[in-house]
């Protein structure tokens, strides 16, 4: 019986495809994997993806298209108005084209005014697109979205270079870097789960950062034995800090591969910064040339920053495909989305300046001010989708070593 429909089936294929030669028979997978990037595999939502590709094909910027265009992405990336990625993660490279395109026309047609804006849809094109790099890496160009990172990477490159000479990258500038206030409660916590045996990075973090918080007068919470042994060591970060939160004002998460290298600078002085711009300010973090980076980032203890680390653990914890537990970025790739949706879609049909497109929570500070990287390592990758621009970025607060 089995066998019966298993031909059957073999004969309708064969029937479907033109050529017989056995030279083209690895061309099956091919086709088989062009299918899943184009969406067309019956993710439910295939006439959304099918008109999508339709409405994607070039055409002139408009005013009409650009409207089209977000409240496509509305729909998309918040469903029945829900910010939730699970129909954007049915179909990631459809939504990453969308976003690109947006981006594009937002640009084409607003300039300047949407400088900012349109880096941040190009972020979140990328996290799109990078969902599915494990998947089909160098493919992305053979599907209908016509769209590959090397394209996002230049369209980013281009926007990172207008925005640095136009002096801002939305980011606050930190004008008093010893700046103190003893009022405030600071808490440093980070998480090291690596082989002692292998590393000596534990003890290298726990004696640097020990140092930094002593100086300071911040409480440490250098944390070494997983909450959760089955879960993945970001998990393990996230439930660190929402452990602890209530305990502080602010926590400020570093990476265990972040170092302190600069000690006269405070905690306190970023605060300062952040509060400068918005008195909102719950989430300060920093971007670098290729987009949000979650290393190291403060997090205020106040309803908004209990609710967006809640919002972030969910995301984590659903099961795949609608989650981003397993993609490279880890808890980055929530942290984006939450940031970024649905505030990047806002106020795209107003004649205002068009905000930078993070929740007015969010306070971007500059790399070097939060978590810059070594010349050796920025140079090491400058190849890769990375603007020469961060090159710049030195004098660093603490540094990302490329540890294990
Ligand atoms: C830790 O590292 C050592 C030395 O590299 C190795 O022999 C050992 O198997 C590792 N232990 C674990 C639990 O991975
Ligand atoms: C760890 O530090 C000790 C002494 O501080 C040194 O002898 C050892 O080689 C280091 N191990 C690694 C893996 O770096």
């Amino acid at each position: 019986m089995v066998s019966s429909s298993h031909v059957c089936r073999m004969w309708l294929l064969w029937l479907a495809w033109p050529s017989r030669s056995a030279a083209q028979e690895s061309v099956w997978i091919f086709r088989y994997f062009v299918e899943r990037m184009d969406c067309k595999v019956g993710t439910g939502e295939d006439n959304l993806w099918n008109d999508l590709a339709a409405y994607l094909q070039p055409q002139a910027a408009s005013l009409e298209r650009l409207i089209v265009l977000s409240s496509t992405l509305e729909d998309v990336l918040m469903p029945f108005g829900i910010v939730d990625p699970t129909v954007a993660l049915g179909c990631p490279l459809g939504t990453s084209a969308a976003l690109q395109e947006l981006a594009s026309m937002c640009v084409q047609l607003f300039n300047e005014r949407c400088i900012q804006r349109g880096l941040r849809l190009l972020h979140l094109s990328k996290l799109f697109m990078l969902f599915q790099f494990n998947d089909f890496g160098a493919w992305f160009s053979f599907s209908r979205w016509r769209t590959d990172m090397q394209r996002i990477a230049s369209a980013s490159q281009e926007l990172h270079q207008v925005a640095k000479s136009a002096a801002s990258i939305g980011a606050v500038d930190v004008i008093d870097p010893s700046f103190k206030q003893p009022d405030w409660r600071i808490g440093l916590v980070t998480y090291c789960n690596y082989n002692n045996s292998a590393t000596n990075l534990t003890a290298q973090s726990r004696s640097s950062k020990g140092a930094y918080a002593k100086r300071h007068g911040y409480k440490l919470l250098h944390i070494e034995d997983p909450f959760v042994t089955q879960a993945h060591p970001w998990m393990n970060k996230l439930i660190a800090i929402q452990r602890n939160l209530q305990d502080y004002d602010w926590l400020f998460w570093v990476d265990c591969d972040l170092f302190f290298m600069n000690p006269e600078k405070t905690v306190d002085a970023l605060i300062h910064a952040a509060f400068s711009r918005t008195p909102e300010a719950s989430l300060l973090i920093a971007e670098d040339g290729m987009m949000l980076n979650s290393g190291s980032f403060l997090l205020r203890n106040n309803a908004w920053g209990k609710d967006f680390l809640a919002r972030t653990v969910d995301l984590l914890s659903a099961p795949m495909p609608q989650s981003f537990q397993h993609m490279p970025w880890h808890e980055q790739a929530p942290l984006m989305y939450l940031g970024l949706v649905p505030s990047v879609l806002e106020g795209l049909s107003s004649n205002e300046m068009l905000t930078p497109g993070y929740d007015l929570h969010v306070v971007l500070l500059r790399q070097r001010a939060l978590n810059s990287y070594p010349q050796e390592l920025v140079q090491k990758t400058q190849h890769a989708l990375v603007p020469p621009a961060l090159g710049n970025e030195r004098q660093q607060f603490s540094a990302f070593t490329g540890g294990p």
